[in-house]
């Protein structure tokens, strides 16, 4: 193990004549180039997930981010989660993309004026940017999965001290608000679970766990072509999602935007209502971390705790499919469970308190031919021995390291350590081999996507130190 406190910096970027070597000198070389790859992509005030692909602020890879710059550059971590926080929107949510000004809408789509519709508020009844003396950053108006109560809890664990107590008292009821946000607004069937309303929320896009839903939104190709892709500018076609799936992402995203981002009566109006067992898992690990940030604050941890036993419940009761023996959506337009075995449905390994039955089954399920862990290949994004396996396209099979990461703290939770060391030997093979991309082939291991890709070069770092914690 490294001798983290070494490797930190209070701030700027990462030394790299840094004098504490680890026993190993190829982790020492990987150690560094992640480093690197998160000082290119810091702005100064948050770090962009790839300068080629994602030049703004993302709202789940700013938690991942931070988990890597609790190693490296604490103070920074800090930095990026304000930033985001600082774009909360008052019903609390957490917008999935926070825009730079300095940005043009020519370098992402879809940017601010599809999601403001023109406006230039940053959410709606707010006061124009302009009218402001701090100027506000636009954003989208979704969210994305609640991965941040966790990443502002492992850098305290990481870097504790004054700043970061002063960090977590700022946080604490950001990060609260946005559960809040979470479990009211969104708790469309009223059962417990949040529903996302668009296939973006996830974070896994084109998983074909969305494809049942999707099938009722119409794939106008008319829609797209108001607009122009950039992704596919900067990226294969080959490996990003299709445009009849771009086409329902934007039929989605403006049946949303054009009822003022309301939550108020999705059921009867919305396209794309469905419950999603990676973002409810992690909505429940937040609560636990808010619990331990609750002791650190002086606020009571037990009601964070209650909530996260609640959710963990209601996702067994809702999203456990005992002949699968995997959780799977559930399309609340249809009441129907998703049929697809998708890598969220493994996800409830984060929790430490989900059932015995639960965690041997999903254990079998990493193990398995569908989804079987190796020391050369972690977990892909969708099930090996599915006919639309497909290695190339973005999470619809490729291996990616923000999800394996986690299912590496969840097998470790639940103690299957010998497992979980060999999840991690695979992934750390993966960027020694390929680099720190975006995702990974999940038979050749090359890398696909992005190159230099933020979260990838951060969570590295946390395998790399491999620390005791996992609180
Ligand atoms: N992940 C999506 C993208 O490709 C939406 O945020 O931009």
């Amino acid at each position: 193990m490294f001798h983290l406190a070494k490797h930190a910096r209070a701030d700027g970027p990462t030394d790299p004549t840094g004098t504490s070597a680890p026993a190993d000198d190829l982790d020492e070389t990987l150690w560094r180039a992640a480093a690197a790859i998160l000082d290119a992509n810091w702005t100064g005030t948050y770090t962009v997930p790839s300068r080629t692909l994602y030049p703004h602020q993302w709202s789940w890879d700013a938690a991942f981010i931070s988990v890597g710059l609790a190693h490296t550059a604490p103070d920074r971590a800090w930095r990026d989660l304000r930033s985001l926080f600082e774009a909360q929107w008052p019903d609390g949510r957490v917008p999935h993309i926070v825009f730079d000004p300095n940005v043009t809408e020519r370098d992402y789509f879809p940017g601010p004026t599809f999601w403001g519709g023109g406006g230039t508020t940053p959410y709606p009844g707010a006061p124009p940017t302009g009218a402001q003396r701090v100027p506000v950053r636009l954003s989208s108006g979704i969210v994305q999965p609640p991965v941040h109560a966790l990443g502002a809890w492992l850098t305290w664990l990481r870097a504790p001290g004054e700043t970061a107590v002063a960090e977590l008292r700022w946080l604490y009821p950001r990060l609260v608000a946005q559960q809040e946000y979470l479990a009211t607004a969104r708790d469309v069937d009223g059962a417990g679970l949040t529903a996302i309303v668009h296939p973006w929320e996830s974070g896994l896009d084109n998983s074909p766990a969305w494809d049942q839903a999707l099938a009722a939104v119409p794939a106008d190709l008319a829609v797209l072509h108001r607009y122009a892709r950039r992704d596919t500018q900067v990226v294969s076609s080959t490996h990003r999602p299709t445009d009849e799936d771009y086409a329902r992402y934007l039929t989605i995203a403006l049946s949303y935007r054009d009822q003022g981002y309301r939550d108020a009566d999705l059921a009867g109006r919305h396209p794309f209502l469905v419950e999603c067992p990676g973002f409810n898992a992690l909505r429940g690990a937040a609560e636990l971390a808010l619990a331990r940030i609750a002791e650190v604050v002086g606020a009571d941890p037990a009601p964070h705790r209650a909530r996260a036993a609640a959710i963990t419940r209601a996702l067994v009761d809702r999203l456990f499919d005992p002949e699968s023996g995997l959780f799977h959506v559930r399309d609340l337009r249809t009441g129907l469970r998703g049929p697809a075995r998708c890598v969220n449905g493994l996800l409830p390994l984060v929790l430490p308190d989900l059932p015995q039955a639960q965690v041997s089954s999903l254990v079998a399920a990493v193990t398995s031919p569908r989804f079987g862990v190796s020391e050369r290949m972690p977990v892909p994004s969708y099930d090996r021995l599915a006919a639309d396996f497909d290695p190339y396209r973005y999470w619809r099979g490729p291996v990616w390291f923000n999800i394996n990461w986690l299912l590496w703290r969840g097998l470790r939770t639940h103690g299957h350590d010998a497992l979980a060391d060999t999840l991690r030997t695979a992934l750390l093979g993966l960027v020694r081999d390929a680099g720190y991309h975006e995702y990974f082939h999940p038979d050749s291991g090359a890398g696909i996507g992005s190159p230099a890709f933020s979260w990838t070069a951060a969570l590295a770092l946390d395998l790399l130190a491999k620390p005791d914690d996992l609180d």
